[in-house]
C-alpha cells in the first residue's frame, strides 16, 4: 500500500472522523500487488495546504467533476464514469478492501477519468473550490441505528453546508438507503437545508432508482432481501445574486 493512503488515512484517525472497518480479509496477492502498481496513479493525494485544483488531476480536460462517498466496491462510480468520459470522478472510500476492488475495475475498464481517495470524505469536500461540483452521490451510507451512534451519520448539516459550498447551482445530490429510520433523518437534514430542494413529485420518484443509475453492492442485497429502498434526488438551489 502506498504511503500517501497510509499517511491520509493516519491523519484522519487522529481527527476520528471515520467509524466503521478500514481493512477487511487480507488482499489475495494478485489483488495487492494490483493496488500496490495502480492505486499510486489512481491516487488523490491532498495538496498540504489550499483548495484542490479539480482541473489538474486529471490527464485530459474535463467538462465536470461528479463526486461518490463512500462507493463500496465501486460498481457505480465505474459506471459512472464508463456512461461519462467527458467528466472527471472522485470516489471516496476509507475501507481498503473496496478500494482494491474499485482499483481493480477501473484498470479492466482502462478509465483514466477516476480518482480515488482512501478517506473521509469530509477531507475533500474542505477543499473543493466553490462550486465545483456537477454533482454529488451518496448510496447506502452506514446507517448507524443506535440512537448514541446517529452523531456518525455522514448526513449531517456539517456535511451538507461542505456539499452546498461545493456543489454547482442546480447540481444534484443523490442519495439512497434501505434503513427507514435513516431516510427519515436523511429528509429531515435536508428539507431544513436551505441550499437544497427535493425534486420528487410523486411517490415513483422515490420509490424507484434514477433510470441513469446503476445498482449498488448494498443496494443488490437489500433487493435480494425485499427490503425497499429510498432514493432521494436533491437540487442545490442557485445561489442568490
Ligand atoms: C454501507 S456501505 C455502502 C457502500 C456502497 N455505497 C454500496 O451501496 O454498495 C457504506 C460505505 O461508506 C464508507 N464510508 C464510511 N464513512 C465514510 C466517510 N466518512 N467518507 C467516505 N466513505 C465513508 C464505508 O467504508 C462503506 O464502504
Amino acid at each position: 500500500m502506498s504511503g500517501g493512503l497510509l499517511t491520509a488515512a493516519a491523519a484522519s484517525e487522529e481527527r476520528r472522523r471515520v467509524y466503521g472497518r478500514r481493512k477487511g480479509k487480507k488482499l489475495r496477492a494478485g489483488r495487492q500487488a494490483l493496488v500496490d502498481e495502480l492505486l499510486p496513479r489512481l491516487q488523490l493525494d491532498l495538496p498540504p495546504s489550499g483548495p484542490l485544483d479539480p482541473a489538474a488531476l486529471f490527464p485530459r480536460p474535463i467538462l465536470g467533476l461528479w463526486l461518490e462517498i463512500g462507493f463500496g466496491a465501486g460498481e457505480h462510480l465505474v459506471a459512472q464514469a464508463r456512461a461519462h468520459p467527458e467528466l472527471g470522478f472522485i470516489g471516496c472510500e476509507p475501507y481498503l478492501n473496496g478500494m482494491a476492488a474499485c482499483v481493480a475495475q477501473v484498470a479492466e475498464s482502462g478509465l483514466d477519468n477516476v480518482r480515488l481517495f482512501g478517506d473521509d470524505a469530509r477531507l475533500i469536500l474542505e477543499r473543493l473550490p466553490r462550486a465545483t461540483l456537477g454533482r454529488a452521490h451518496i448510496l447506502f451510507p452506514d446507517p448507524w441505528p443506535k440512537v448514541r451512534h446517529h452523531r456518525r451519520r455522514i448526513v449531517s448539516m456539517p456535511v451538507l453546508d461542505l456539499l452546498a459550498a461545493a456543489l454547482t447551482d442546480e447540481a444534484e445530490l443523490r442519495l439512497a438507503t434501505d434503513h427507514m429510520d435513516y431516510a427519515r433523518w436523511m429528509l429531515a437534514h435536508l428539507m431544513r437545508h436551505p441550499a437544497f430542494e427535493w425534486l420528487a413529485e410523486r411517490p415513483a420518484d422515490w420509490q424507484a432508482r434514477a433510470e441513469d443509475e446503476t445498482p449498488t453492492r448494498y443496494e443488490q442485497k437489500a433487493l435480494d432481501q425485499g427490503l425497499k429502498p429510498i432514493y432521494l434526488r436533491f437540487r442545490r438551489r442557485p445561489r442568490a445574486g
